[in-house]
């Protein structure tokens, strides 16, 4: 089983640095975390690049969706200029710049595969093709889409995958099973302390996102959360140094 750290970094340190660049990464790795949360989906040429959105305006200079333009296009953008100045110039990383980043900074990363218009199949066979190469990292998968996580557990059964949730469905028992899943991630504001305490009592690692409040983060620790997603890994690893429950 997988150890999956208290704190991960949701996009990198996105409080302080632009999301999803390796900027944030780099922040997130100085400030003490230990895996960052991305998400990974295609080019036009079927080359693995890190963005949120399906579309290019919200975080770099360009415009449309991402898996209409070749690596090429996307790397003459600037995705850190809407962040502010000083990260002018930050690219869209490609999935393998970001496993180097990784592997130099001993970090390991939740990597959410996102197929933001893209054929699922097609991105998790890249993905597939690029981890084989990082063996050594320590790497969760993890997919609102439930496409990519039934062909990540048929072709890569050793890479371990949450099933990644926005709410709990009441039968989550018997697809959790079916998925083959290694842990779930969900939204914190979806959990109680009895939804918790049933996935925790079921011997289920909880990731949860996106708590940027200690004592939020305090209380799902206290309610068994194995981990908690962040943009804010400064505060929250400042504040909560170790897993405290
Ligand atoms: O993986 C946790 C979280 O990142 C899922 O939502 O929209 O921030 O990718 P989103
Ligand atoms: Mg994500």
């Amino acid at each position: 089983m997988i150890e999956i750290p208290h704190i991960v970094a949701h996009r990198g340190a996105s409080i302080e640095a632009p999301e999803n660049t390796i900027a944030a990464f780099r922040v997130a790795g100085a400030r003490g975390a230990k895996w960052i949360e991305c998400d990974v989906t295609l080019s036009s040429d079927d080359k693995c690049v890190l963005i949120h959105d399906e579309t290019l305006e919200r975080t770099t200079n360009g415009t449309g969706p991402i898996h209409q333009s070749d690596l090429a296009s996307l790397r003459t953008l600037d995705a850190g200029g809407w962040f502010s100045d000083i990260y002018k110039g930050e690219r869209i990383p490609t999935l393998s710049d970001t496993l180097e980043t990784l592997y130099y900074m001993e970090m390991g990363a939740n990597l959410e595969i996102k197929p933001s218009g893209c054929d699922p199949v097609r991105l998790c066979h890249e993905v597939i093709a690029e981890l084989e190469r990082a063996r050594d990292l320590p790497i969760l998968i993890s997919s609102f889409d439930d496409i990519a996580v039934a062909e990540m557990r048929k072709h890569a059964p050793e890479i371990p995958c949450g099933w990644l949730l926005e709410t709990l469905p009441k039968d989550w028992k018997a697809e959790y099973a079916r998925l083959g899943a290694s842990a779930i991630h969900i939204d914190h504001a979806a959990l109680t302390p009895v939804s918790a305490a049933e996935i925790v009592d079921a011997g289920v690692p909880l990731v949860c996102y996106t708590i940027n409040d200690v004592e939020r983060a305090k209380e799902l620790f206290s309610w068994g959360v194995t981990s908690v997603i962040t943009d804010d890994p400064a505060k929250l690893l400042t504040a909560i140094p170790r897993r405290p429950f």
